[in-house]
């Protein structure tokens, strides 16, 4: 089966080309499938909009290939201009032309100026018929940022871009359009990529999801998939919210700061160094006697989070609000039964 909308292929790029300078994009690996719509996740300064203006043709890659509908459209050789790859854009600060009503930037990327039938189509989709003779500041922050994706879909393209699109709209209005947002590029027949550093967000609406640090995709994986098996340290922190231990060997026998830690016959231990275990997973009882001591803690609705300093580590746990501690008490820690953790390098799930 070969129906892949998109694949990027071992690129490498880098802004100041000399020699000795950092790669912002190491070996970039992607795929993304007809329909398909693909969370690029990770942190601030890793490289997302990067690899977007690769995608957009706006930088040339040092290395590597991007082919969208089966067309080479990036290499070190041959970089075909962004106007000619046919790709759709929507941006977080809704770039629309403010001269230009809601039906005429919609219009305004049509190739064929008689097609009305889909901007009428896409104007609907995204719920603006009502509004076709408004101008931009006449409109609400979720209805620019709607007016953009139906925009971006006018020129009959099937694949968009989207960095961080929901990003400057209030909750209500980023909960509202971000599940709209999935049943719009279904009706459209189009792919996507779409880039957030927020994991929820991501997780949510996206068919996968690509966690990327520091220039590079840790995993590609469904939502459900980087849930269960979180491969790298950084994907088990990031996405999970996991806290991240390091593990002791004494004889034959683990220890972390939550105790000693049974480790299954069955796996190769030689290079084990940290355990990976959810806050929600932590057990917290008061105690005189305790090594952990609560620093901070916070309120969010339906539980505590308490992060506690031992032995020398940071770590969260979670309780429901019945428990009430005192920042400064003291605590022993323990691992719940019935629970999981990883151990990582390896991301193997030990069940408790
Ligand atoms: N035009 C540019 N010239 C040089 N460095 C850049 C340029 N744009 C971004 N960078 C650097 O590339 C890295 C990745 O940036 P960016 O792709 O914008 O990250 P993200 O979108 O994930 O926040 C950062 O270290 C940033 O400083
Ligand atoms: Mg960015």
């Amino acid at each position: 089966m070969n129906n892949e909308s998109l694949i990027i292929d071992g690129l490498y790029h880098k802004y100041d080309k000399r020699d000795f300078s950092n790669w912002i994009l190491r070996q970039i690996d992607l795929k993304i499938e007809e329909g398909e719509l693909l969370g690029l996740l990770g942190p601030s300064g890793c490289g997302k909009t990067t690899l977007l203006r690769l995608i957009a043709g706006f930088e040339s890659p040092s290395k590597g290939t991007i082919t969208l509908n089966k067309r080479e459209i990036s290499s070190v050789d041959k970089v075909l201009s962004p106007e000619r790859r046919n790709i759709g854009m929507v941006f977080q600060d809704y770039a629309l032309f403010p001269h230009l009503t809601v039906l005429e930037n919609v219009m305004f990327g049509l190739k064929i100026r008689k097609e009305t039938s889909r901007v009428d189509y896409l104007i609907n989709i995204v719920g603006l018929d009502k509004l076709k003779s408004r101008y931009p500041h006449e409109l609400s922050g979720g209805q620019k940022q709607r007016l953009a994706i139906a925009r971006a879909l006018a020129p009959g393209t099937n694949f968009i871009l989207l960095d961080e699109p929901f990003c400057s709209l209030d909750m209500n209005v980023k909960l509202k359009l971000r599940s709209e947002l999935q049943t719009i590029l279904k009706n459209c027949n189009a792919s996507g990529l779409m880039v957030t550093h927020d994991p929820e967000e991501a997780m949510s609406i996206c068919d996968k999801v690509a966690v990327m640090n520091d220039g590079e995709i840790h995993q590609m994986d469904s939502p459900i998939k980087l849930l269960e098996n979180p491969k790298t340290l950084f994907v088990s922190n990031f996405i999970l919210g996991n806290n991240i231990l390091q593990l002791k060997r004494d004889g034959k026998s683990y220890s972390s700061c939550l105790g000693e830690i049974n480790i299954s016959c069955s796996i190769d231990k030689k290079d084990i160094k940290y355990i990976s275990i959810s806050p929600k997973f932590i057990s917290i009882e008061r105690s005189i006697d305790g090594d952990a001591i609560i620093a901070a803690k916070e309120f969010l609705g339906e539980f505590f989070i308490y992060k506690l300093i031992i032995k020398g580590e940071t770590l969260r746990v979670r309780t429901n609000i019945n428990k009430t501690l005192n920042i400064g008490e003291k605590c022993i820690l323990s691992i719940n039964k019935d629970s999981f953790f990883f151990l990582y390098p390896g991301a193997y799930k030990i069940l408790v």
